[in-house]
């Protein structure tokens, strides 16, 4: 299996999902090759609950990772699971029109892009 989906099922046992027991776990890529994983973070509150993609997006930015090429989501559906609406929007700023490969632990994988699931992005115009 592809390296960068293997990457986002290992992170996927990292999840801390103890109240919807649905594990989540992302591997983004940048241009030098780097790999920036996150898993989804629940809260009691359930409102503060963190998903995958943006624990990884934001670790990368963090760690100054810049100019992002692909990112693998892996969750343990049969039907493949895409980034929610929040992720898209994080995954607009920071990465722009990227690849993403979505993969579950069977080894089902696809591959999409990002505006084709977020066509009409907000982006306020500053940049
Ligand atoms: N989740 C993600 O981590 N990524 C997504 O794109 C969809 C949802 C998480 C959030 C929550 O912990 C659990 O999956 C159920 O919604």
């Amino acid at each position: 299996m592809n390296k960068l989906a293997e990457a986002a099922l290992r992170a996927r046992e990292n999840a801390y999902a103890p109240y919807s027991h649905f594990k989540v776990g992302a591997a983004l890529e940048d241009a030098a090759g780097n790999v920036f994983t996150g898993c989804n973070i629940e809260n009691a509150t359930y409102g503060l609950t963190v998903c995958a993609e943006r624990v990884a997006v934001f670790k990368a930015i963090s760690e100054g990772g810049r100019k992002f090429v692909r990112i693998a989501i892996a969750a343990g559906t049969e039907v493949l699971t895409p980034p929610c609406g929040a992720c898209r929007q994080i995954l607009w700023e920071f990465c722009g029109d990227i690849e993403l490969l979505l993969v579950n632990p069977a080894g089902k994988c696809e591959t999409l892009r990002l505006a084709s699931i977020f066509p009409r992005p907000f982006d306020a115009g500053f940049l």
